[in-house]
């Protein structure tokens, strides 16, 4: 069994003595998840655009020329959704050459998957599902992430979904994703506003659930306002971003190293001049967290 990686940040600040290399680290970069009705805006190199975020899959049977003429304007990070890294045996070939392909026709500057399953072993299921934290699911992500991981020649960093439902396993979610990263060799994309519906929707403190987690593996991170319905909280990205979100994103910037964070925002597109405004408001909360 491998070492599980628990970082008390709380008594690292106690000890005060330590040199925080976060002081000293630049804001993270604001960006956008590249979305074809956003295209002619986000190539039209607006200054509250710094980073663009493209989905693998979108790109699989056309548009090398917007890839590359993205890469041109910006720095860019490949998220996949589709690798289905949770489901035990070999991943698809096929499904990562298209995916290592995209990686490096637009020079991305790491790669990201979910930690989640879309396939079973006869069936696409289409969806993001969550796996058991277990030993068995542990070293199977730790596996794939390190396959996928060399495959592209490009770092990989892994997204915490949302859950409905709580899938019984034996290790504390902070815990499995402290040893994935530590044991594949990777990094995390903390997608804040799936944090934040899970604590909602399961009842627990997200500060203390991130305070659990080692912050040198934050390397991105996803934000997008929530919905609620039926008394639950969903994730359907079609909201502009609520203030608890940004105190929550506020504290991962002043808690980690992060060097990226996104903005996802799949449907009910608003006029760009309010993305925009979005994306300001993000850089704000970016520069001030980082300024204390
Ligand atoms: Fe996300």
């Amino acid at each position: 069994m491998g070492v599980v990686v628990v970082v008390d940040a709380e008594a690292a600040a106690a000890e005060g003595a330590v040199d925080n290399p976060i002081d000293h680290a630049p804001p993270p970069q604001v960006g956008i998840g590249f979305r074809p009705p956003l295209g002619p805006w986000i190539l039209s190199n607006p200054s509250e655009v710094e980073f663009v975020e493209v989905t693998a899959e979108h790109f699989f049977e056309e548009g090398d020329d917007t890839l590359q003429r993205l890469a041109a304007l910006y720095p860019i990070s490949v998220h996949g959704l589709g690798l289905s890294l949770g489901t035990p045996g070999p991943l698809c070939t096929t499904t990562l050459d298209a995916f290592s392909r995209v990686a490096s026709l637009c020079k991305a500057a790491w790669v990201s998957e979910h930690i989640a399953f879309t396939q079973s072993a006869e069936v696409d299921l289409g969806h993001l599902n969550p796996v058991p934290l277990t030993r068995d699911s542990l070293n199977v992500f730790i596996n794939h992430a390190m396959e996928v991981q060399e495959h592209c020649g490009k770092p990989l960093i892994l997204e915490n979904i949302t859950t409905y439902l709580r899938v019984p396993g034996d290790i504390p979610e902070t815990d499995f994703l402290n040893e994935l990263c530590h044991q594949a060799g990777v990094g995390l994309l903390l997608d804040v506003t799936n944090l934040f519906i899970n604590s909602k929707n399961h009842n627990f403190d997200p500060i203390h659930w991130l305070r659990r987690l080692d912050p040198a593996f934050i390397r991105q991170m996803h934000i997008v306002g929530y919905s609620q319905a039926n008394g639950q909280y969903h994730d359907g990205h079609c909201e502009m971003v609520q203030d608890d979100l940004l105190d929550l994103a506020s504290f991962v910037v002043s808690y980690s190293n992060v060097e990226s964070i996104i903005l996802e925002r799949d449907a009910n597109f608003p006029k760009t001049e309010l993305i925009a405004k979005e994306l300001q408001l993000l850089e704000g909360i970016c520069v001030t967290a980082r300024s204390h």
